[in-house]
C-alpha cells in the first residue's frame, strides 16, 4: 500500500509528529522495566506486517521530510559525508543494496531496472528517473554513497575489515545523538567506542567486535540502541550543540508531553559482497512523550526504565537536566502493575 508522505519540519518550529499507525509500528525498544549495555543482537529477518520489520530497509510516513532535512543539514556541512578513496567498492555495494531493498520494500514507490551495467532507478517521492553504469561514478551526480543515502532513511557507516578490526572509512551521518564522523573518521572499533562508560569494561565490545568480524553476506544482524532528544531534532550532532544543547535546559512539567523525545535506532548491519566491508545503518525513530503514553504498557515501562538508570549512562546519554521532570510527569501513568516480559 501506498505510504502517505508527511510534509513536516525538524527545526525551527518543530511540525514533525507521527500519525497513530506509526506510533503504533514504534519500535519501543525495552524488554523489561529497566536497562544496561549488552550484545543485543539478533538476525535481521523480516517481521509482520505493520512492524518497522515489514522490509530489511523501512521506509515510512517521514521519508520525504527526513530526504529534505538530510539536504540542508549537508548544504551547510558538507563534511558529514565522507568516503575514504578505498572504500569505492563499498560505495556501489550500498548502492547496490539500499536500491534493491527500497524497491524489493516498496514496488509502487522505487524501481530498479538492471541492462547489465546499465541501471534505471526511478524514486517516485523524490521525483528522480536515473539511468546511469553501475561502476562508474562519473554517470551519477554524486558519489555512489552520498547519491543513494540522499535518497534513503537514517545515517550509514562503512566500516573496512583489516588487521583484526573494523574501521570507519565511509559514512553519512546527519542524523546522530552526539556523536560526529568527520571527528571518527579513520578510527577503529575500540577507538570509537571510547567515550561510552560501562561496556568496555563489562567486555561488551570485545565480544560485538568478534561477532561482527564473522559476520556471513545474506545474514545480516540487527540491534537496539536509544537516547532522548528535546524537540523533534534529527541533527543532535557535536557540530550544531549551540542550537540543540541548550534546548535540555527548557524542559516544565507543563511541556514534557510536547518536547521530551525518546529516540531509537534501530542499526543493522551487512556485509558487503565486493568489497568484505560492512554497512552499518542507524535508522533513528522519534516519538514524543504524548504520543508515547497512548500506549499503555510503554507508558508504565518507560518511568521505570528512567529511575532504574545508571547514573553513568544518565550522564553519557545527556538526560540529567530533565530526567526527573520526565519521570515525574510519565509516574501518574504507571499504576504500579507488573509488566511482563518483551515489549
Ligand atoms: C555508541 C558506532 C556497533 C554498542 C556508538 C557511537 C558510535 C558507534 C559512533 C557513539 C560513541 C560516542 O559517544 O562518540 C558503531 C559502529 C558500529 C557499532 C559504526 C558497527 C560497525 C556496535 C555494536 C554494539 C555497539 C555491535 C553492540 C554491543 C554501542 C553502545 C554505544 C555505542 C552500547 C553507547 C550508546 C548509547 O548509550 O547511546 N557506536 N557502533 N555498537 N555503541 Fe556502537
Amino acid at each position: 500500500m501506498a505510504i502517505a508522505f508527511k510534509q513536516e519540519t525538524f527545526r525551527d518550529d518543530f511540525s514533525y509528529r507521527n500519525s497513530p499507525e506509526n506510533i503504533r509500528r514504534f519500535p519501543f525498544p525495552f524488554d523489561r522495566d529497566e536497562y544496561m549495555y549488552s550484545v543485543n543482537m539478533e538476525p535481521h529477518v523480516k517481521g509482520q506486517k505493520g512492524t518497522v520489520f515489514e522490509s530489511l530497509i523501512d521506509v515510512d510516513e517521514h521519508y520525504i521530510a527526513e530526504m529534505h532535512d538530510r539536504a540542508l543539514v549537508l548544504r551547510d556541512d558538507p563534511l558529514r559525508y565522507q568516503a575514504l578513496p578505498h572504500m569505492m567498492t563499498a560505495q556501489w555495494d550500498t548502492l547496490e543494496l539500499l536500491m534493491e531493498e527500497q524497491a524489493a520494500g516498496y514496488p509502487e514507490h522505487f524501481t530498479l531496472i538492471r541492462n547489465g551495467d546499465r541501471w534505471r532507478w526511478i524514486n517516485r517521492p523524490l521525483g528522480i528517473d536515473d539511468t546511469f553504469t553501475f561502476g562508474d561514478t562519473a554517470t551519477l551526480p554524486y558519489e555512489p554513497l552520498e547519491y543513494i543515502t540522499r535518497q534513503a532513511q537514517g545515517d550509514f557507516c562503512i566500516v573496512d575489515q583489516r588487521d583484526g578490526n573494523l574501521w570507519m572509512d565511509a559514512g553519512m551521518v546527519t542524523t546522530q545523538a552526539d556523536w560526529s564522523l568527520d571527528f571518527d573518521i579513520g578510527m577503529n572499533f575500540m577507538e570509537w567506542h571510547g567515550p561510552v562508560p560501562l561496556a568496555h569494561q563489562a567486555g561488551v565490545f570485545d565480544r560485538a567486535l568478534k561477532f561482527l568480524l564473522n559476520l556471513q553476506q545474506g545474514k545480516p544482524t540487527r540491534r537496539f540502541n536509544w537516547t532522548m532528544t528535546i524537540n523533534p531534532r534529527l541533527d543532535t550532532s557535536p557540530e550544531n550543540y549551540p542550537k540543540w544543547g541548550p534546548d535540555r535546559a527548557t524542559v516544565t512539567p507543563e511541556n514534557v508531553g510536547e518536547k521530551v523525545h525518546l529516540r531509537v535506532e534501530l542499526q543493522s548491519l551487512w556485509r558487503l559482497p565486493r568489497s568484505n566491508a560492512i554497512l552499518f545503518v542507524i535508522r533513528c525513530y522519534l516519538m514524543n512523550m504524548n504520543e508515547l503514553v497512548t500506549v499503555p504498557k510503554w507508558a508504565r515501562r518507560f518511568p521505570r526504565v528512567l529511575r532504574t538508570l545508571p547514573p553513568e549512562l544518565i550522564d553519557y546519554k545527556g538526560l540529567t537536566r530533565y530526567r526527573q521532570t520526565t519521570i515525574d510527569w510519565l509516574s501518574k501513568y504507571d499504576d504500579g502493575a507488573p509488566t511482563s516480559p518483551g515489549t
